[in-house]
């Protein structure tokens, strides 16, 4: 079996990636641009072309498309690229996908919904207050128009292994921690949003699974699936966690209740129902996954 992975140098795609080369019956043709190494092809996923091509030569059995422009503030600061990345690609791949009879596999994210009234189930209608969930969620309807039997994942924040700090919402918490110990400095961290953070693994995981399913033909594997973490938890709280990792001192750490940056909702926490009945929801506890993410960062 064949899968694309694009996006495949970022912080999830590198794990679908490895999750896909782990297994012997795969092979993974893994796109990315600015980092296109380690066996990566390079990919301008804005080239139309250059798409279409890829996909008529790999000709893979299902697409897992990464590829994103995912930092809110980044979305607000230039909004055309972000649309052009997030909605016109998704398009032109998912058009191109269903003319070739490939499965694609959308991967979304909780702020498509305001954050007034959780736990969301899948069917909850999705009303984004900020740019970056109003893209995500126009880039779920080309996915679905194209094919209503593709698969959007919605996911929530992330953390996994990373390049630098800065690369992870949750890692980039480490920066601030650590910085308060060695200069004096305070750190004001949100103490006001819930979040329900996952492990990138854990994410792979339930892609890898859910693709499988897919291929083998099993029922109802289309349309939309949520999955989260199970740890409700303030980026404060993660950043008591990653303290008492390291016995790191949490004196010059203030938890705020204002909003910080762009406008993001109040609590996405999703329904997994629908991936626990399939029995392929994993979660990592927080404490075990981030001491292990962060080790090489001390
Ligand atoms: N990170 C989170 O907390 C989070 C939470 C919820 C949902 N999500 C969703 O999860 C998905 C993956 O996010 P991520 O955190 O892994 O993103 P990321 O680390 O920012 O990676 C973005 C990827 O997109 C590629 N890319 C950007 N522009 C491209 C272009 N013009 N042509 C080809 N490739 C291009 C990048 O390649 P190069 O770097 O090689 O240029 C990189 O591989 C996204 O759809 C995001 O919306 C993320």
């Amino acid at each position: 079996m064949k899968v694309v992975v694009t996006g495949a140098s970022g912080l999830l795609g590198r794990s679908i990636y490895e999750r896909f080369t782990d297994e012997k019956n795969w092979s993974v043709f893994g796109t990315a641009f600015k980092r296109a190494q380690l066996g990566l092809n390079k990919l301008n996923l804005l080239n139309k072309k250059e798409v279409s091509d890829m996909l008529n030569t790999v000709k893979p059995d299902i697409i897992i498309h990464c590829a994103a422009e995912r930092f809110p503030d980044k979305v607000e600061s230039d909004p055309q690229t972000a649309y052009d990345l997030n909605v016109g690609v998704t398009a032109h791949l998912a058009n191109e996908a269903n003319q070739l009879n490939i499965p694609l596999l959308y991967i979304s994210t909780d702020y498509v919904f305001d954050g007034k009234k959780s736990p969301y189930k899948e069917s909850d209608e999705p009303s984004p207050i900020n740019e970056y969930g109003k893209l995500k969620l126009l880039g779920e309807k080309k996915v679905l128009s194209a094919n209503s039997k593709n698969i959007v994942l919605r996911i929530p924040i992330l953390y996994g292994t990373v390049e630098t700090l800065e690369e992870s919402a949750v890692t980039i918490l480490f920066k601030g921690l650590k910085k308060s110990q060695q200069q004096n400095e305070f750190f004001k961290v949100s103490n006001y949003e819930l979040r329900n953070p996952s492990n990138v693994k854990d994410i792979a995981h339930i892609v890898f699974k859910l693709t499988e399913l897919k291929l083998h033909d099993v029922n109802d594997i289309n349309g939309i699936f949520h999955w989260c973490g199970k740890e409700v938890l303030t980026k404060y709280d993660m950043v008591v966690k990653m303290a008492n990792a390291f016995g790191l001192s949490l004196d010059r750490v203030i938890p705020v209740t204002e909003q910080i940056g762009v406008q993001r909702p109040y609590n996405t926490c999703l329904d997994v129902s629908r991936i626990e009945q399939l029995g392929i929801g994993y979660h990592t506890h927080f404490d075990v996954g981030i001491k292990s993410v962060l080790a090489k960062w001390i």
